[in-house]
């Protein structure tokens, strides 16, 4: 079989997904011209920063990567139609996420921008050009590319007649954080087609630093729903975990140790049992959600309703962290300060969808609470936009808070004025620096009697006894 050759590359999307992974596919193919687009000016812009800590995405490692192939083969621009038709091969690698109103509103993926690209490839392409979908899409979308790509073909007026389209299904498995070394050593490729040719050039590709072994080639719909099978049951296994830390607080068990002990087992394995305040990120809910409306399209309701479990008890968690705050502090945080480390949905990143820090934010502020919030990574602005309240030092909404019922919050630029006068802190990520706060030096700085929870089991519980202050942890029954 003669092989297909690919020089150039076009990904639309210079996204979480589309930057990092188009970086580290310029950096290991030299002979690739790779060129990222993106409709967003600001987002190109950033890119193309020569101060890489302005990146748009945070992720360790990428810098380095970026500054090896940017101005090489790598170059992010807004032009999409130039890039397009240079392209032999073009990822679609844009946003999907949750319809927020019409049919399937809360469940079923936006697939507009989709769609979108999809369109602009029929248009711009020249001679054969493969189309590799990167983004994580509902089982059969390909089908719906497929047909929008052959309508190209009957304009009369184009000259479409010469250009033709393979269509593959190649979903991105990395984690926000550890990107880098997630697509340089991945566990697996996965490559979903019904031309070989296409799928062998595809896998050319990734061998330049993936082994053979690693590149699972299937069918376009297994490729499709494995992306989002996968997802569900990382996801399940959180819900799990957390189900069972309400259980460990109710028993006198800790979670720790019955995470260690069932994850002992191989047939279980040791990760992704770590208790939290519950899944956040751009993917779980959205991907279970989409799972879940794909299942009530095919007629499988009670498969439906089984996934629908995990997002269900997700949000339960994050519920129930905020109410056991408001319990612990003699049932009104009422104008009571309280501290928040972490506003990220995880360690390692700037990332902020779907954090649970903005549910348990949000139920804190109901309650009346005022909250002081630090993160390391997260921008002022992207509070404010999450959750969707001015802070209370911004000069037109300052108001008097103390005990007025009405819940505010304010930006801290460190952990000291986070802490200061606080009657609770609640950890909700798990960055590095709150693994070993010096709580002897910052118990004194609270109001009496003060509270630590711990919502991601990262601090010595010792050391925040001795220091005089009352702690929770998740999952963590030793209290009972
Ligand atoms: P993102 O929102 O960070 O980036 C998407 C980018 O696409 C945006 O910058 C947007 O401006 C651009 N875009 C949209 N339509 C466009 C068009 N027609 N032309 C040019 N640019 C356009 O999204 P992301 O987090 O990178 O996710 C992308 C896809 O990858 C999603 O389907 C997601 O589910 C999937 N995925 C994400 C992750 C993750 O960790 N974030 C991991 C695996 C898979
Ligand atoms: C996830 C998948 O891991 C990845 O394969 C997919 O491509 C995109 O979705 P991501 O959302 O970036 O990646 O991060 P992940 O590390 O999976 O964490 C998701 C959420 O689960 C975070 O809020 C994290 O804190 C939480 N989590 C993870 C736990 O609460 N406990 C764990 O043991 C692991």
């Amino acid at each position: 079989m003669e092989n297909f050759s690919v020089s150039s590359i076009c990904c639309i999307g210079a996204g979480y997904v589309g930057g990092p992974t188009m970086a580290v596919i310029a950096d290991r193919c030299p002979e690739i011209q790779v060129n990222v687009v993106d409709l967003n000016e600001e987002r190109v812009a950033a890119w193309n920063d020569k101060n890489l800590q302005n990146l748009p995405v945070y992720e360790p490692g990428l810098d380095l990567v970026v500054s090896r192939a940017r101005g090489k083969n790598l170059h992010f621009s807004t032009q999409v139609e130039r890039c397009i038709s240079n392209a032999d091969m073009v990822f679609i690698s844009v946003n999907t996420p949750t319809k927020t109103k019409g049919l399937g509103a809360g469940q079923a993926s936006d697939l507009r921008w989709v769609e979108a690209c999809a369109r602009q490839v029929a248009k711009y392409a020249k001679g054969h050009t493969i189309v590799i979908e990167k983004s994580t899409l509902p089982v059969r979308t390909a089908e719906a590319i497929q047909k929008i790509l052959k309508s190209a073909h009957r304009n009369p007026s184009s000259d479409k007649a010469q250009c033709s389209f393979s269509v593959l299904s190649n979903p991105e498995f990395l984690a926000e954080g550890t990107a880098i070394n997630d697509l340089e050593t991945p566990d697996r490729v996965l490559i979903g087609g019904e031309d070989q040719k296409a799928i062998e050039a595809l896998a050319e590709i990734y061998r330049h630093w993936v082994p053979d072994e690693k590149i699972l080639r299937t069918n376009l719909w297994s490729s499709e729903l494995s992306k989002l099978t996968a997802n569900a049951f990382l996801a399940q296994r959180i819900s799990s975990i957390n189900s069972i830390s309400a259980f460990c607080e109710a028993t006198g068990a800790d979670i720790k140790e019955v995470a260690r002990a069932i994850g002992s087992d191989s047939r279980i394995g040791p990760k992704f049992l770590a208790a939290g305040p519950g899944f956040g990120g751009s993917c779980f809910q959205k991907d279970i959600l989409n799972l879940v409306y794909l299942c009530h399209h095919f007629g499988l309701p009670e498969v439906a309703e089984y996934w629908e479990r995990v997002v269900m008890i997700n949000n339960w968690q994050q519920h129930r962290i905020a109410r056991l705050v408001v319990k612990k502090l003699f049932g009104t945080v009422t104008g009571k300060k309280i501290g928040i480390l972490g506003f990220s949905f995880k360690a390692d990143t700037n990332d902020t969808r779907e954090s649970p820090a903005i549910r348990i934010a949000k139920d804190l502020l109901e309650e009346g609470s005022n909250l002081s919030i630090y993160d390391p990574k997260v921008e002022i602005e992207q509070i404010t936009h999450e959750l969707n309240l001015q802070r209370e030092d911004d000069t037109n909404t300052k108001k008097e808070t103390s005990l007025t019922g009405e819940g505010a919050w304010k930006y801290a630029s460190n952990i000291k004025d986070v802490i200061k006068d606080a009657d609770a802190v609640l950890i909700l990520t798990e960055w590095q620096e709150f693994r070993s706060l010096d709580w002897e030096s910052l118990a004194p700085l609270m109001r009496q009697p003060a509270w630590v929870f711990d919502s991601r089991g990262i601090v010595n519980t010792e050391q925040v006894k001795e220091s005089g202050l009352n702690i929770w942890k998740i999952g963590d029954g030793s209290d009972q």
